[in-house]
């Protein structure tokens, strides 16, 4: 039987997918705009069986493979369903898939692991595609984000776009950046970001952001081309926060932070005092991505480590996207 194995990054993004005008369809409300990671990544693969056979999904894990606990299992039918439907592919599945970062570090692995599900599924059936359809596949899955992660370095996922694509912006050597994350919650987030979409447009201040987003948008494009950093931290700063403040005036409200996510905000702002370029971002979690240069990376994930209730920091950067792995998991 065929079989293909995808290594998958996950992304941070500066502009938040948040707010859906059809979360069935995966139709954001908004444009996004992200970095595609390096290190944090998903190792899947596929392999094909014959039609009529039920779909197997597993973790491999150092002991072994075991099967995947009931609601990823579910989650990656789901999207195994999709793909074969918009493939008119009538072939059964067997997946096998682990994460570069430990599962419970508080890093997300939809983004990675959907985009490498998509990836290595249409390669095992043999059928070429190009990253953009591979992007809007990855989009079926229910993670936008993961419609972002088939491409490496700078991305947008426009919602303009008819066919609700990603698009590259930048590769990764255009303007590489360290993302250092200071992990203040390693679990699972009790409220799941599909929820989050569900509720922010009972926000009041949902409809103000959609206005204030196309300004926002642009002066990010411009940063970037311009590989501004101070540029892009002042806008990711001001939309992160953005994000959260829609999620806790949401009905009911999404509170996400903890006591921690604010000292490391603090901590952020203090290093800018002293000089470095360094500047945060959240996504729906207490985790807190603080985007620096790459010489200042080091110093800045010390001082992150040493603030009261940072348990980790995980330190990753601009990455070239997704790549095909020779090492097969099944
Ligand atoms: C706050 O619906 O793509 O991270 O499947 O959990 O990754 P996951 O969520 P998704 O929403 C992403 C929400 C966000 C912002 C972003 O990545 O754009």
């Amino acid at each position: 039987m065929s079989k293909a194995s995808i290594l998958a990054p996950a992304n941070i993004a500066v502009i938040k997918y948040w707010g859906a005008r059809d979360l069935d369809r995966t139709i954001p409300c908004n444009s996004s705009i992200s970095m595609t990671l390096k290190e944090c990544r998903s190792h899947t693969t596929v392999e094909v069986r014959p039609a009529g056979e039920a779909d197997q999904i597993f973790l491999a894990l150092d002991s072994g493979l075991e099967p995947a606990p009931l609601a990823f299992r579910d989650r990656a039918i789901g999207h195994l369903q999709q793909i074969r439907q918009a493939m008119g592919a009538k072939a059964s599945f067997r997946v096998a898939t682990r994460n570069s970062f430990p599962s419970a570090s508080g890093m997300a692995s939809s983004a990675s692991g959907f985009s490498a599900l998509a990836m290595a599924a249409t390669q095992a059936l043999g059928t070429p595609m190009s990253l953009r359809e591979l992007s809007v596949l990855a989009r079926l899955s229910g993670s936008g984000s993961a419609s972002r992660s088939v491409y490496g370095g700078w991305v947008e996922w426009s919602a303009e776009e008819k066919d609700g694509a990603a698009i590259p912006l930048y590769d990764a050597a255009h303007f590489p950046l360290v993302d250092a994350v200071a992990i203040v919650e390693s679990g699972a987030k009790e409220i799941s970001s599909l929820e989050g979409h569900r509720r922010a447009i009972a926000s009041p201040h949902f409809e103000r952001r959609l206005e204030l987003l196309p300004h926002r948008l642009q002066q990010v494009r411009q940063a970037l081309d311009d590989r501004d950093i101070h540029a892009l931290g002042r806008v990711m700063e001001e939309e992160a926060i953005e994000l959260h403040l829609i999620a806790m005036s949401s009905k009911p409200p999404v509170f996400y932070w903890q006591p921690a996510t604010i000292a490391v905000h603090r901590t952020v702002w203090a290093l800018r005092e002293e000089g470095f370029a360094a500047y945060f971002t959240m996504d729906a979690g207490a985790n807190v991505h603080v985007l620096c240069p790459p010489e200042e990376a080091s110093d800045v994930a010390i001082r992150l480590g040493q603030v009261e209730g940072v348990e980790k920091v995980i330190v990753d950067r601009t990455g070239d996207g997704p790549m095909p792995s020779a090492e097969h998991l099944l």
